[in-house]
């Protein structure tokens, strides 16, 4: 698992990975951020955790940094990505390494909403129903296959935080399913289409 921040989502699919809810195991989790929550919730669960700078970029790994990434994920024999919040948009050899084996969650209904904030992309839109949407990364920003999604209420006494709040406890709901599907074989993919064998 891949993560910039606090971790909620790691937090969600360890615990169900540990109820057995999950048949994997988190292998390792990296960090480009070394006070990320996320390396310390590994770390309390035994996780084998490590921080990588990511170099010179704001927004991508530069290419050391993603050699070094790529060579961990390697090592740690890793079968699928899961990114939980990590914040770098992933390029050219880190795809090809893991080609249709890496997993994102966004806060919104995509396509609707991709990029930064989107639970308040939604707030200033205007709409009535926002959610999550778990997909399969590709070369473009939140735009791979759609695995699964997940709605929320838009209340009219909304903030962005209320609202944000209640997409990421629908995130906690839906990400577990989505790699325990995967994981156990649940799904195939067809061009964009993702099918729900069981
Ligand atoms: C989530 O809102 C997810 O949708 C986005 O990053 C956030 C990660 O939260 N990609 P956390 O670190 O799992 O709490």
């Amino acid at each position: 698992m891949l993560g910039s921040g606090k971790g909620s989502n790691f937090v969600a699919i360890a615990d169900a990975v540990a109820a057995g809810r999950i048949p994997a195991e988190v292998a390792v989790v990296l960090s480009d951020v070394e006070s990320a929550g996320i390396l310390a919730h590994a770390r309390d669960r035994k996780i084998p955790a490590q921080y990588i700078p990511p170099g010179k970029f704001r927004t991508k790994l530069d290419e050391e940094a993603e050699r070094a990434f790529v060579s961990a994920l390697q090592a740690a024999k890793v079968d699928l990505i899961v990114l939980a919040g990590f914040m770098r948009v992933l390029k050219g050899d880190f795809l090809r390494a893991f080609e249709g084996r890496i997993v994102n969650i966004h806060p919104s209904l995509l396509p609707s909403f991709p990029g930064l904030e989107a639970w308040k992309q939604a707030l200033d839109h205007g709409v009535k129903v926002a959610g999550c949407t778990v997909h399969f990364v590709d070369a473009g920003v939140d735009c791979g296959p759609i695995i699964g999604q997940q709605t929320v209420p838009v209340l009219d006494t909304d903030k962005p935080e209320t609202l944000h709040q209640r997409i990421h406890a629908a995130e906690h709901e839906l990400y577990p399913k989505c790699v325990a599907a995967i994981a156990g074989g649940g799904i195939s993919v067809a061009g964009r289409r993702v099918i729900w064998k069981k």
